[in-house]
């Protein structure tokens, strides 16, 4: 990018573990870091906490599966500091079941919140992006789209859908200095993967070959590295983080 302004730096999902991890990084990469969340009491809570580390986030109600929203977030974000030049399309959910139970419901739950948003948020930003004719968008899908697993048809789809979408757009965008990727994380040290209940999750771990979860850190420097300028080259790629868990 050409000019002096500082590059801001949208994550959804912000308060998530892995969400606060990336915005910690991106603050201290330099970024103006806008923070987006659905629950305010908890964003607070956590913006508190935040604070107290010394951090700078500037946060954004705003629920990403729906449309409206989104729309009405990254109109108030670029009237606050400017065109978004970092996306992170990081927000996402499980409602785990075995899929001849699965309730159209958690289906559409899922697929609105994990996959539709990466579209609502994408959308809202690409044509300033192209217009500025620099971009950086960073899909956070799963090792589960990679490889399937028990209990997530719905999440494995959406997350699946991630890295079609990441492929298409890398290419429709790649001559506007835009870059698309996806990183699929394993299975990572965050409260969703501790939902999981103890005696299916340690059977998981047994199956990483590094014998542990992953740090929230092992994924933010990651993005980090593909939000900055270095990375102008890497585009439409799939980065698989999973301690050889799953290895293809
Ligand atoms: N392979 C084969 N069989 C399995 C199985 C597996 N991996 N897991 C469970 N089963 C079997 C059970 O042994 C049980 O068999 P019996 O009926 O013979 O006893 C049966 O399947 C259970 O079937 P149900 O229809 O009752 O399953 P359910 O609808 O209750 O769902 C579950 C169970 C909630 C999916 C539970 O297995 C589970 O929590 N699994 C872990 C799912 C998981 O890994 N989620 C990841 C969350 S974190 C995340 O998503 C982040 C990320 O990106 C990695």
């Amino acid at each position: 990018m050409t000019s002096d302004k500082r590059h801001v730096a949208l994550v959804t999902g912000a308060t998530g573990g892995l969400g606060t991890h990336m915005c910690q990084n991106l603050h201290d990469d330099g970024y103006i870091v806008c923070a987006n969340y659905r629950t305010r009491t908890t964003a607070e809570k956590w913006n508190e906490d935040m604070k107290e580390k010394g951090y700078d986030f500037k946060l954004y109600e705003g629920d990403v599966s729906d449309p409206n929203e989104v729309k009405g977030m990254i109109e108030r974000i670029e009237s606050d500091y400017g065109n978004v030049d970092i996306l992170v399309n990081n927000a996402g959910i499980t409602r785990d079941g075995s899929f001849k139970k699965m309730s159209y419901e958690n289906w559409d739950i899922v697929l609105k919140t994990n996959l539709y948003s990466v579209f609502n948020c994408t959308r809202g930003v690409i044509n300033q992006m192209i217009a500025q004719n620099y971009g950086r968008i960073i899909n956070i899908s799963s090792v589960n789209a990679q490889r399937g697993q028990f209990g997530q048809a719905n999440y494995s789809a959406a997350k699946a859908g991630m890295h079609g979408f990441t492929k298409t757009l890398a290419m429709e965008v790649a001559r506007n200095g835009i870059t698309v990727n996806t990183i699929s994380p394993g299975y990572i040290a965050t409260d969703m993967v501790m939902a999981v209940p103890e005696e299916i999750r340690e059977k998981i771990v047994k199956g990483i070959p590094v014998g542990r979860l992953g740090g929230t850190h092992e994924i933010a420097h990651l993005v980090s590295f593909l939000a900055s300028e270095k990375a102008a080259f890497i585009t439409g790629a799939n980065y698989a983080i999973n301690g050889g868990q799953h290895v293809y």
